[in-house]
């Protein structure tokens, strides 16, 4: 049933240190020169992995938006001693008033692993543009936390995004998540675009690290929303281990407001959130046509409104655009089937992950093609969205490093680093994104860009137009 199997070592990336800038046909391929070498996963016994002090004291303490508008959360987090409570204590800042709320709690079997009370709570009817404490556990081992909730949704309604993917639990993560934490331009509510905590690397999936990584992320993740997207770590599916339901550990320790799009699974899903409008796709259940999938996406992009949220956001885990020699072309059976609507409906931006590596495309469609017009190149479209690629967070399994040559014309600039971004909303019109690379200090800026509305202020906004 579970027998000892130790994992396949994944293919080791070779170290090759990084070819400077060459000549090519796309946009800028940077000649920052990063030491190609990767660093482990950070051992059991670090202080960011600690068990909060206290008999039975809640863990793993996460948050994420809890309804489609931003005026409920959902708190989640781990006891390991005894069930506990499912309560949610919670009250506004200088409000002495305690609200109470109600969740539930579950467990799971991995192989030979049994996971703790996973308890999770929605906490509803919150106000918005609010600063909200709340309270954990029971007895002496209680812990206390806060988050602000988004100002109501609207369409000049500024608001900062943080973006994060495929980061693991390695030294390079955790300076990843502090310099997230340290960029002075503050990210409110963090977008994940897949691949968690990398436990399926260990043997027998060892989901132990599952629980390390909740642990790790807490400093972050119990004060700000992460809004979360599944990628293909989250699947957890190996046969030979007689584990076969997909997303197991995923699904019972991350649960997303799934239902309040009118979706019927967790894996796809949507959000507005202040002047945002934000799908998640999943790479990894059925996306072609007639699939669950598609009929909700099919559904969900007419009631897009953009006076009411100008900018369109989509995540997904593997990118549709993406010139390194790693998942290459992994995106486009799914590109073939939603891109067309993607610019039809005027998508901003799409964000990725996948590919440990960073990468910004122009404005490209792919669209013309009917096997038989030869049409098969991507063009320029100002109705297009620009893909990010940004799986940059630092896991194990180390930097994407080996580029297609010459670089493509899609490509607007890419640079194998570790880091993370922020996508700034200002107004309708303007949002400012910027990308930022480990080695460098907090506030530096390796990429960045104005990003003009599609809907609101569609004029051309690349930065490498001649
Ligand atoms: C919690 O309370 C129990 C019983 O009153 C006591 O034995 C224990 O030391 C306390 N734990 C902490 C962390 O204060
Ligand atoms: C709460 O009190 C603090 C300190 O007195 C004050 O700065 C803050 O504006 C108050 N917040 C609200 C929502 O009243
Ligand atoms: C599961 O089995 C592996 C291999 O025998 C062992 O190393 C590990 O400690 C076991 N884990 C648990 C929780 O029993
Ligand atoms: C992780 O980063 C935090 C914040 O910079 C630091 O306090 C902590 O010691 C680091 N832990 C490890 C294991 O590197
Ligand atoms: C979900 O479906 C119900 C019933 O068809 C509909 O009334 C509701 O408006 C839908 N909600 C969203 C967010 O689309
Ligand atoms: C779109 O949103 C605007 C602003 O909230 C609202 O006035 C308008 O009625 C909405 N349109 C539709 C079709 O719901
Ligand atoms: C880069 O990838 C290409 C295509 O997969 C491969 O042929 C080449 O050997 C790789 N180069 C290095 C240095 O790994
Ligand atoms: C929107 O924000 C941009 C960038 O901050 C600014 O230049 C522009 O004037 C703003 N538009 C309006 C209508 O305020
Ligand atoms: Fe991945």
């Amino acid at each position: 049933m579970c027998p000892y199997k130790k994992t396949s070592v994944l293919a080791v990336i070779a170290a090759a240190v990084l070819a400077a800038a060459v000549p090519c046909n796309g946009g800028i391929t940077s000649s920052f020169v990063r030491s190609p070498e990767k660093s482990g996963d950070m051992p059991l016994d670090s202080d960011v992995f600690k068990v909060p002090p206290g008999y039975n004291a809640p863990q793993q303490v996460h948050i994420t938006q809890g309804d489609l508008v931003g005026k409920a959360v959902i708190v989640s987090w781990v006891t390991v001693d005894e069930p506990g409570s499912n309560i949610v204590l919670y009250w506004a800042e200088n409000s002495s008033y305690k609200y109470k709320a109600n969740g539930i709690k579950t467990k799971y079997k991995f192989c030979n692993y049994t996971s703790g009370y996973i308890h999770h709570c929605t906490v509803n009817k919150l106000e918005y543009d609010t600063k909200y404490y709340y309270e954990v556990g029971v007895g002496n081992t209680t812990r206390t936390f806060w988050f602000t909730t988004p100002p109501e949704v609207g369409p000049d309604v500024p608001y900062t995004f943080g973006l994060i993917g495929d980061l693991g639990q390695t030294f390079d993560s955790n300076t990843t998540l502090t310099h997230y934490e340290k960029n002075p331009n503050k990210g409110q509510t963090l977008l994940y675009v897949g691949d968690l905590s990398y436990a399926d690397r260990y043997p027998l999936q060892d989901n132990t690290r599952w629980d390390t990584w909740g642990r790790f992320v807490e400093r972050s993740v119990a004060y700000q929303p992460w809004i979360w997207t599944a990628g293909n770590h989250e699947l957890s599916y190996d046969r030979t281990i007689g584990e076969t339901t997909p997303f197991k550990p995923y699904s019972h320790r991350f649960h997303v407001p799934y239902k309040a799009s009118n979706s019927t699974a967790p894996f796809w899903y949507s959000v507005k959130r202040a002047s945002a409008y934000i799908i998640v796709l999943s790479s990894y259940s059925a996306y072609s046509k007639y699939s669950p999938q598609y009929w909700w996406l099919y559904e969900e992009l007419p009631k897009v409104n953009r006076s009411e949220t100008p900018w369109l956001i989509v995540l997904m885990h593997s990118p549709w655009y993406n010139s390194y020699n790693y998942h290459y072309m992994e995106g486009e059976t799914m590109r073939v089937v939603y891109e067309p609507w993607f610019v039809e409906y005027k998508v901003d931006v799409v964000f990725a992950g996948h590919v440990h590596a960073y990468e910004r495309s122009e404005r490209v469609s792919n669209v013309a093609y009917n096997i038989v017009n030869g049409l098969c190149s991507p063009v320029s479209n100002p109705s297009a969205p620009v893909y990010i690629t940004i799986g940059d967070g630092g896991n194990v399994e180390g930097l994407a490093n080996n580029m297609t040559e010459p670089q493509p014309k899609y490509s607007a600039f890419r640079e194998a680093s570790f880091g993370h971004a922020t996508f700034s909303i200002k107004n309708r019109t303007h949002a400012y994104y910027s990308w930022h690379r480990n080695q460098d200090g907090y506030a530096v800026e390796a990429d960045s860009m104005w990003f003009f509305n599609r809907f609101w202020h569609p004029i051309d906004d690349s930065t490498t137009a001649a």
